[in-house]
């Protein structure tokens, strides 16, 4: 009999097909509304493989549910949307996808500091608002990326992938990591230094760490004041790193210069949350690894994960 899988959205039929092809596929058919979790409740009982999103929450109280259930594979790398420990507990498999999405992350991160910090999307909007009169000698002006400090907190595969975009444009690198990485410091040129110097020291701050509990809150109006008033802060990791409230204080206080968000505590942000209000902060839909190509990469690397260990094979990527 073929092990039972249920995928949680509509994903590429090219993949789908692919599961199918060793499984009975159960699916949650919409592509832009996540499964409610009553289906997901019921789904999971009697399934051998979940494939699922980051937008799922597969908490204890749902992994509880599960009878048969041997691997829960993640599609993102971050998976602090599953209780690995409830999922340990019961012998159930984690995976994840890392790697295939790191390049693309990095562009985003990059990209986010571009247009924070020459003010793009408030300028576009400028113009079509119907504001541009002239061209004037200190208008819309903003910050410079080539030759300023870049602080990257969390020096995994996405922080070094930016690290290496930013020698293009001469930055000056430093890094804070739970260990230091002497080969990649020495490759890089970059500076390794303690949280608060990183903070006070760099023009950019860009978040580049797993949410686990010692990075919640990690970014608080103590940390956003330590930060230069010209400085700009960049979350592409994961909401709950940074204190929205404190960011929200701490930019309409000049504590900092602007900020570069594509990820909230809350997803989707509700729209009227008090960062949408501010000028000096671009805001972005957790786009981090959306190009078609990493997307693909992504759901497929899921599946291979998925059917490894439905075939009874480790999978490429183990998280539990
Ligand atoms: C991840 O993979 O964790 C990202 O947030 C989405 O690609």
């Amino acid at each position: 009999m073929k092990p039972k899988v249920y995928i949680t959205r509509r994903i590429p039929d090219s993949i789908i097909a692919r599961i199918e092809k060793e499984c009975e596929v159960s699916i949650w058919p919409e592509t832009d509304i996540p499964v409610p979790r009553e289906v997901l409740e019921r789904e999971i009982v009697d399934a051998d493989g979940l494939f699922c999103l980051l937008t799922e929450s597969v908490d204890k109280e749902l992994i509880a549910k599960a009878q048969k259930l041997k691997v829960i594979s993640n599609m993102a790398v971050g998976y602090n949307n599953i209780d690995i420990e409830a999922a340990k507990e019961k012998g159930i498999l984690v995976t994840n996808t890392p790697g295939v999405l790191t390049e693309t992350t990095a562009d985003l991160t990059f990209a986010l500091m571009m247009a924070s910090a020459r003010r793009i999307i408030e300028s576009s909007n400028y113009l079509r608002n119907g504001n541009w009169k002239t061209w004037s000698p200190m208008q819309l002006t903003g910050q410079d990326i080539y030759g300023a400090t870049l602080g990257i907190i969390g020096m995994g595969r996405i922080g070094a992938s930016l690290a290496k975009r930013s020698k293009g444009f001469d930055m000056n690198i430093l890094y804070y990591n739970r260990s230091r990485k002497p080969l990649l410091e020495k490759e890089m040129n970059m500076k390794y230094v303690d949280f608060d110097t990183l903070l006070s020291e760099s023009d950019f701050v860009c978040i580049m760490t797993p949410y686990t509990p010692e990075t919640k809150n990690l970014i608080t109006y103590r940390e956003l004041s330590l930060m230069k008033k010209t400085s700009i802060l960049i979350n592409t990791a994961r909401g709950g790193i940074v204190n929205e409230e404190d960011l929200f204080q701490a930019l309409k206080n000049g504590e900092i210069w602007a900020a570069g968000m594509d990820v909230f505590v809350q997803e989707p942000v509700p729209l009227d949350h008090p960062l949408l209000t501010l000028p000096n902060v671009v805001t972005l839909p957790h786009i981090g690894s959306a190009s078609v190509n990493t997307r693909m990469k992504m759901a497929d690397l899921a599946a291979v994960n998925l059917l490894l260990v439905l075939n009874n094979n480790p999978p490429l990527h183990l998280v539990v």
